[in-house]
């Protein structure tokens, strides 16, 4: 079990590159499928991409992943598979997002049910609704869902009464492929979704947004295309919160701010003084944090993915926070933990109000609950006396590109320590440099 040590209480000062966000890389990484072959650039070294990789290379495509270059290449046109059997799907939650892919791709396809973080019950009809409405018959199996479209894929007029992210994708994927126009309303607005739709019509699609519906214009087959993730906004969330909590002063590079609009204020109303240049944003704490007041809510509103970084700054603000989650129904897995480390937290169903201490403690047998909730004990034990310990670091590695890495170049305290089998710090214990979060038997067959 590899557990990372963090010894508190440095503020984090220095310069951070911004990864290609996960959430990005990933429907694109599906829709890969149709196209011959795709460069993509910017590519983030995350678990999450690995299974994706591996799902690929199930299906039969060949995969090259440049790890020093973050540059990933897919040749799709021998894919001939269609199924992903549970084994692959369960990694991830995001393996849903091969259904419309597999089927503009071969008219057919057999999934088996996602995983992914355990953040209430994620249901699928959003999608299922969508591609039944373009003509797939879907079954319901013990073991997944068979899906298939006899006569091929067709346009169609679909409303989503909810803007899921993923369904919006799946959706768009499906219909870059399929027979006549699609329309979809009441689609999602995330940045991760342009990005999609810039990727598809670079490989040849015609997708456009208008207000509030997304244009699909199904193309026969699609080319090859050479494309670059966009930079992660819920990263740069994560390093800033990291940055507030420890008092401390850092920039980051290759940021997109308009994508991190409804964020940004937020660390202003904590106080930081934020510097925004091109490309770029420097934060600077102030002494003491002031309470802030954050709901999520679909794009462009504050996202659902940010709140539990901030939330482990406002741990140290000086009055009441509050806090609402309006997206998922189970986003405080994490809460338990930062009140052994001495947060003052009171939850009440979707809401939590977070009142300020002085300082935190810190926690000695801390353990991951999901990817962003891991996040935020990270960033409780940067700004906690002491050295913390954090297991089941695999949450983490799913959505953060060399996280202890980036952290140590910020002045961070941050070791990685190997087979550990007790989530305690041993003073004697050898401390590991850290090279990356991986295991070698989960990367993909051709990593140069
Ligand atoms: C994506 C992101 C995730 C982010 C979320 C919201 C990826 C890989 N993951 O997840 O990090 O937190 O967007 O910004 O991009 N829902 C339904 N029926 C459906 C689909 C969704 O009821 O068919 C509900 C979900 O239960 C949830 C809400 O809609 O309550 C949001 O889900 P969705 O936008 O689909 O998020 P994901 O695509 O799963």
């Amino acid at each position: 079990m590899d557990v990372m040590a963090i010894e508190g209480g440095l503020p984090l000062r220095g310069e951070a590159e911004i990864h290609g966000a996960k959430n990005a890389v990933l429907p694109v990484l599906a829709a890969a499928l149709l196209c011959p072959r795709s460069i993509l650039r910017r590519c983030p070294m995350l678990t999450d991409v690995w299974s994706a990789c591996r799902i690929l290379e199930h299906l039969g495509c060949r995969v090259t992943v440049l790890r020093e270059d973050r540059t990933l290449t897919v040749e799709a046109w021998e894919a001939r598979e269609y199924g992903i059997p549970d084994t692959l799907a369960g990694e991830m939650r995001g393996s849903i997002i091969f259904l419309g892919a597999l089927l503009a791709r071969f008219g057919r396809a057999h999934i088996a049910l996602p995983g992914g973080c355990r953040l209430g019950p994620r249901p699928i009809d959003l999608h299922i609704g969508g591609l039944r409405r373009m003509g797939v018959r879907i079954i319901e199996q013990e073991d997944g869902l068979l899906c298939t479209a006899e006569d091929g894929l067709r346009g169609a007029d679909i409303r989503l009464s909810y803007p899921s992210v993923g369904a919006t994708e799946n959706l768009l994927i499906a219909a870059a492929l399929a027979r006549g126009e699609t329309i979809l309303r009441g689609a999602a607005g995330e940045p991760e979704i342009d990005g999609l739709i810039d990727f598809l019509n670079r490989a040849g699609a015609r997708i456009s947004r208008e207000d509030g519906l997304i244009r699909i214009e199904g193309v026969q087959r699609l080319r090859e295309v050479d494309y670059t993730i966009i930079p992660d906004r819920i990263e740069a969330a994560t390093y800033l919160s990291a940055a507030a909590a420890t008092g401390g002063e850092i920039t980051l590079k290759g940021v997109e701010l308009s994508h991190l609009e409804a964020v940004l204020p937020v660390f202003e109303e904590m106080g930081c003084r934020l510097n925004r240049g091109a490309g770029q944003l420097t934060l600077t704490a102030p002494k003491r944090l002031s309470p802030i007041a954050v709901t999520t809510a679909p794009y462009p509103d504050f996202p659902t993915d940010a709140l539990a970084p901030v939330m482990a700054a406002s741990l140290l603000a000086e009055g009441e926070s509050r806090f609402e989650e309006g997206v998922f129904d189970s986003r405080y897995l994490h809460v338990e933990q930062l009140q052994e480390m001495g947060g003052q937290i009171r939850l009440d169903g979707q809401k939590a109000r977070v009142t300020g201490v002085d300082a935190l403690r810190a926690g000695k047998q801390l353990h991951c609950t999901d990817l962003r909730g891991g996040a935020a004990l990270v960033i409780a034990a940067l700004a906690a006396q002491g050295v913390s310990m954090i297991g089941d670091l695999r949450h983490i590695c799913r959505g953060y590109d060399d996280l202890p890495a980036v952290l140590r170049r910020l002045g961070g305290r941050v070791w990685m320590i190997s087979g550990v089998e007790e989530p305690h710090l041993p003073r004697t214990a050898a401390f590991n440099a850290f090279g990356h979060p991986f295991h070698p038997e989960c990367l993909p067959q051709n990593v140069l």
